[in-house]
């Protein structure tokens, strides 16, 4: 059977989905890898670490994907239009596709999935069950990206972070304030604290308040009570209410007086990111303050934020909104993320190197898109279709 990888040519895109190790094991089960030439080139991976850990290197895309039976991609493959060539359409049908393929943002895609008969996989839909840890890529990238924002903010601060005593007078430690703190927050708080910065954070899961401690910041509490609602069974938060929002935003306004650096990272899974800060507190905050917003890309945490952009706003605030932060960590980021595509395939090639789809269990069924022509997931389906097909 045959695996392509292929270079990524979305904007922003500087990961691959293979790294020469993960190419070594792939032939190691019994699969021959076909790599585009350059495919790694933006994470340091040469066309000849990919040859030595067994792979055959093609020209271009098409060469790749009309052989290939299962595709491993990081972005969405491309459709065609101003973005680029067709790479569903160079496709096999019957193929396999695995990435992070953004279903709930981008319908279209997995009907043009359908049509070509893939059988597509969402990474970011796997389950957070012990199991599928391994293949968790939100947390393996999320944790990147919490490092690069405090890494940002650092750099674009005009100040120093941590405190120092020198003998012409004694610098004081940056304060930073991280808001949520999922997997970037609390690796953003981890960055900020090795910089020797003070920070504190906030989050509306009970569970945060712990490991904020655990990692030496402050925990900012709004509501104990509503707190422990706020966490589902995934393990994800759920939308607050406009109360709670509005005592979030009295007692935040109280840090923001002593605080320099925000680095905000909260998101509702499938819907738009909660405003966290209003216009009024980013004019609250100090001349040179940097505030980084790590949910820019999902509707952003912070008014007056934008996408790939560093905006200044009229009081001297820097408003940091690079996108695709991960990819900014290029080389550990396609290793992590190729690791993870690693673990998946383990679990849909058997030991002769064969496809073994078990659509009964847990982790296939939640990642599997489309399948024989048609959408399988139930979080894509209309209302009745989603009820029948979450029973059977
Ligand atoms: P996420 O990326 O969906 O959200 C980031 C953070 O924003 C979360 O901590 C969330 O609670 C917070 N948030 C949402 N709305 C907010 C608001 N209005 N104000 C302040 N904070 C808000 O979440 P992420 O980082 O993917 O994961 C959250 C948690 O899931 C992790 O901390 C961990 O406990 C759990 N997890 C479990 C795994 C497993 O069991 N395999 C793997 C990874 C994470």
């Amino acid at each position: 059977m045959k695996v392509a990888i292929i270079k990524e040519r979305r904007a922003h895109e500087r990961r691959v989905a293979a790294s020469p190790d993960t190419v070594k094991h792939m032939t190691g089960m019994r699969l021959d890898v076909l790599v585009e030439s350059g495919a790694g080139a933006e994470a340091y991976f040469t066309d000849e670490a990919y040859r030595a850990a067994g792979a055959t290197i093609v020209a271009d895309p098409a060469a790749a994907l009309s052989q290939a039976d299962i595709v491993l991609k990081v972005q969405r493959p491309l459709r065609g239009g101003p973005d680029g060539g067709d790479e569903v359409a160079m496709m096999k049908h019957g193929a396999v596709l695995i990435g992070l393929l953004q279903p709930l943002r981008y319908p279209d895609d997995t009907s043009a999935y359908a049509e070509a008969g893939l059988a597509a996989f969402a990474m970011e839909l796997m389950p957070r069950i012990t199991r599928a840890q391994t293949m968790d890529v939100l947390s393996s990238q999320a944790n990147l990206a919490g490092y690069k924002a405090a890494l940002d903010a650092a750099v674009e601060f005009g100040r120093a972070l941590p405190m120092m005593m020198t003998a012409a007078g004694t610098i004081k430690a940056a304060r930073v304030l991280v808001m949520g703190a999922g997997v970037a927050g609390l690796q953003a708080i981890a960055t900020a604290r090795r910089l020797g910065a003070i920070v504190s954070a906030t989050d509306v899961r009970a569970a945060a308040k712990e490991q904020v401690a655990s990692l030496g910041a402050t925990f900012i509490t709004v509501d104990e009570d509503a707190m422990k609602a706020a966490e589902t069974s995934g393990g994800y938060a759920r939308e607050m209410d406009e109360d709670f929002q509005r005592r979030q935003r009295e007692k935040i306004t109280e840090t923001l007086r002593r605080t320099d650096i925000v680095i905000c990272t909260a998101l509702i899974p499938g819907k738009q990111a909660p405003i966290l800060l209003t216009e009024a507190m980013v004019a609250a905050l100090a001349p040179g303050s940097v505030i980084v917003d790590l949910a820019v890309e999902s509707g952003g945490n912070v008014e007056g934020s934008r996408a790939g952009e560093i905006v200044t706003t009229a009081n001297g605030v820097k408003i940091v909104g690079h996108i695709n932060m991960a990819a900014r960590v290029p080389v550990d980021a396609s290793q992590l993320y190729a690791r993870n595509l690693l673990a998946f395939l383990a679990l849909i090639v058997d030991k002769e190197g064969r496809l073994r789809i078990d659509t009964a269990d847990e982790i296939v069924k939640a990642a599997l898109l489309t399948m024989d022509g048609a959408i399988v997931n139930p979080a894509l389906m209309p209302e009745p279709a989603f009820a029948a097909a979450a029973t059977s």
